[in-house]
């Protein structure tokens, strides 16, 4: 505005102009005119304070003298001749690195011709560093999301995509994003899994976020697994505006844990099976050795004792000799009747379970030195021979441990059933076992143990006890009937 402008605007009971002046002085503006020859006529406003150094006083000063970079004074001469020849133009300026948003216009006079040119500057210098800082930030992290590995993308409420980073595209196999920005997203998820990824979007939708696994194909067939992380992305009002999602492929992984899987299991069937054969072998062995060679021996004794009778009166010596004999024989059937229950202890298939748990701990004692006390709660029909079998082994590798390891003197065994499922512990006072034990690879007592559990369903854990000593502990499920 110009003086005379101010003159106009102030009209009866309205502002003077020197109290419109004061004001345009407050205010972050330029506000001048020039002559037909570009000479300054006036200026006001509190721009001109903002001016560091301010500009040299009026006399003889030409539009454009505070602006210090050539070219943009030859751009604001430019715009104020375009005013002169009745255009008004708008243009932006910096003067000593402060930034104005300006605007020229033609000045008449009375009679309506262009005798100068008005114009008004507002400083933005602020708005402008803002804007900047801004795009600079959103640059960055434009950047960032179009270089991250994981799928980024933006779904409005219906489901339709608004945005998606390059790895995004890359997994739906998109060209680019103008091929796909507006579909419906869930058309690429594969129809089995559609309905559990509309959920996800609904409660993103209701403020929630959450993450879903599930499979897509993309637009050229191709299938992936995929696991998305879903979270609301609300504008400055707190109105949820779209759903964020960042989204993994996982299609390698889970090969890789299935084809892990599979041959874990097949890994566990060949143990189980080995162990199956192992047993029925000694099983085998140990009846053949104890009927086929334990009866040949008695055999054998009866003939030297019959001998021995012949021999008693007629040849004494030979008779000591048979006598001498036959008490080998004895001996080795004690040591054939050993090993054949070494192999197999008759009497778990002869009385059971809790009687053979009986017989090894007494056995253990006795070769050991250990006090070894046995708890046995009633077992039924709980127990099939497959479990008995391997309960059986855990116990005999359990106080084989504690033998060999665990310095103890004292060992509880517990075995119970609750409810169907079946429960053994192998409790020791010993020196405790460490963590690095019990998986370390040497290990091949304790995973033997832990397969014979897993094989039935079963798990076993063998840990320190808090008080010192060692803890084996089995679980097995109920049988089904
Ligand atoms: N009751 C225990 N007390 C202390 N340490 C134990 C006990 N049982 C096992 N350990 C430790 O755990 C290790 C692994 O036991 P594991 O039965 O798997 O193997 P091992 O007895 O050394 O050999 P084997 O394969 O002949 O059984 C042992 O070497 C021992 O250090
Ligand atoms: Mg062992």
């Amino acid at each position: 505005m110009t003086d005379a402008a101010i003159a106009a605007f102030s009209g009866p009971g309205g502002l003077d102009p020197t109290q419109l002046g004061r004001l345009v002085d407050q205010l972050p503006v330029l506000i001048w005119s020039s002559d037909l020859d570009l000479r300054v006529t006036s200026r006001r406003g509190g721009g001109l304070a903002l001016l560091d150094p301010p500009p040299a006083p009026d006399e003889g000063l030409r539009v454009g003298d505070a602006i210090e970079d050539p070219a943009e004074v030859a751009r604001v001469i430019e715009a104020h001749e375009t005013a002169l020849r009745g255009t008004a133009t708008t243009y932006a300026v910096s003067v000593r690195g402060r930034t104005f948003s300006a605007r020229v216009e033609p000045l008449r006079d009375a009679a309506g011709a262009i005798c100068g040119v008005a114009g008004v500057a507002l400083d933005i210098t602020d708005r402008r560093r803002a804007e900047n800082a801004l795009q600079a930030s959103e640059n960055r992290l434009r950047a960032i999301i179009e270089s991250e590995p994981e799928c980024v993308k933006l779904v409005d409420h219906q489901g339709r995509l608004l945005d998606m980073n390059p790895a995004g595209l890359e997994m739906i196999q998109a060209a680019n994003l103008e091929q796909v920005r507006g579909m419906l997203i869930g058309e690429v998820v594969a129809p089995e899994h559609r309905e559990a990824f509309n959920h996800l979007h609904q409660r993103v939708f209701a403020g929630e976020s959450g993450t879903l696994e599930f499979e897509i194909v993309g637009l050229h067939g191709k299938h992936r697994w995929l696991t998305t992380h879903a979270v609301p992305l609300r504008d400055a009002s707190g109105r949820i505006q779209a759903s964020l999602g960042i989204t993994r492929d996982i299609t390698e992984a889970r090969r890789a844990e299935e084809q892990l899987r599979a041959s874990r299991g097949a890994l566990r069937s060949l143990a189980t099976r080995q162990q199956d054969v192992r047993e029925d072998e000694r099983t085998r062995i140990a009846r053949e050795i104890h009927d086929s060679l334990g009866q040949a021996l008695t055999a054998l004794k009866l003939q030297l004792v019959a001998a021995q009778e012949m021999a008693d009166a007629k040849a004494p010596e030979i008779a000591a000799r048979l006598c001498e004999t036959a008490g080998m024989v004895d001996d080795l059937v004690k040591i054939v009747r050993r090993i054949a229950s070494d192999l197999r202890p008759p009497i778990l298939d002869q009385l059971g379970l809790p009687a053979a748990v009986e017989w090894l701990a007494q056995d253990f004692s006795r070769r050991s030195g250990i006090a070894c006390d046995v708890t046995l709660l009633p077992v039924n029909d709980a127990i099939t021979d497959d479990l008995a079998t391997a309960l059986f082994r855990i116990v005999q590798e359990g106080l084989t441990n504690v033998s060999r390891h665990a310095g103890a003197s004292q060992v509880e065994i517990g075995l119970g059933v609750s409810g169907g499922s079946v429960t053994l512990e192998i409790s020791d006072d010993g020196r405790g076992i460490t963590e690095a034990a019990t998986t370390g690879p040497q290990s091949l007592g304790i995973l033997g143990m832990r397969e014979r559990a897993a094989a039935l369903g079963g798990v076993l854990e063998v840990v320190p006890r808090p008080d010192g000593g060692t803890r084996v502990s089995a679980w097995f499920p109920p049988v089904p009937r």
